[in-house]
């Protein structure tokens, strides 16, 4: 059973907080494999296509991403982040930001590295809008927001033209 848990908005001093490494046994303790659970189901149900558990209140090094391009969601454990190629400007919305997008630079590609929720090695080349959203996820395990990076924080607003508004609105936060 998975259950929703309130995301924690800021302003709240857990989003500023860097988080800490999980072991592989605390990993496979029944209340950190609810914990997942209840990632996956939270991101889910804001919509989201990202989550850190620090937006929950947790400070452990766990992110949950589903972007739409895999059948199952990506769980990583203690996520390392290489190998950037490219750069790439685009409007991003945060979860903990509700209302507000703001362009962000990122790298076009990146690899992923850490665990799988069952401790085993994971390893993933990330482009696009994944790469964009495991770079998002990491950074809130080191306590970094998009307005801490962010240019132009303006309302997304939903307006029927168009418009840059518009698009603004289309994008799913992370
Ligand atoms: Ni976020």
């Amino acid at each position: 059973m998975a259950y929703v848990r309130r995301i924690l908005i800021e302003p709240h001093p857990m989003l500023h907080k860097a988080a800490k490494k999980m072991s592989a046994l605390e990993l496979k303790m029944p209340l950190t494999q609810q914990l997942i659970d209840d990632m996956l189901a939270t991101m889910h149900a804001a919509p989201g296509i990202g989550l850190a558990a620090p937006q929950i209140g947790v400070g452990k090094r766990i992110i949950v991403v589903d972007v739409g391009e895999q059948p199952e969601p990506h769980v990583v454990v203690n996520p390392v982040l290489t190998e950037f190629e490219g750069e790439e400007t685009a409007a991003e919305g945060c979860l903990s930001i509700p209302g507000k997008i703001g362009d962000v630079t990122r790298a076009q590609r990146c690899a992923v590295g850490g665990m799988t929720r069952h401790g085993k090695r994971f390893a993933l080349q990330a482009e696009g809008l994944l790469a964009r959203c495991f770079q998002h996820e990491v950074d809130h395990l080191d306590g970094v927001l998009i307005t801490d990076k962010a240019s132009n924080v303006r309302d997304a607003v939903v307006v029927p033209s168009d418009s840059q508004e518009e698009k603004d609105a289309k994008q799913v936060p992370i």
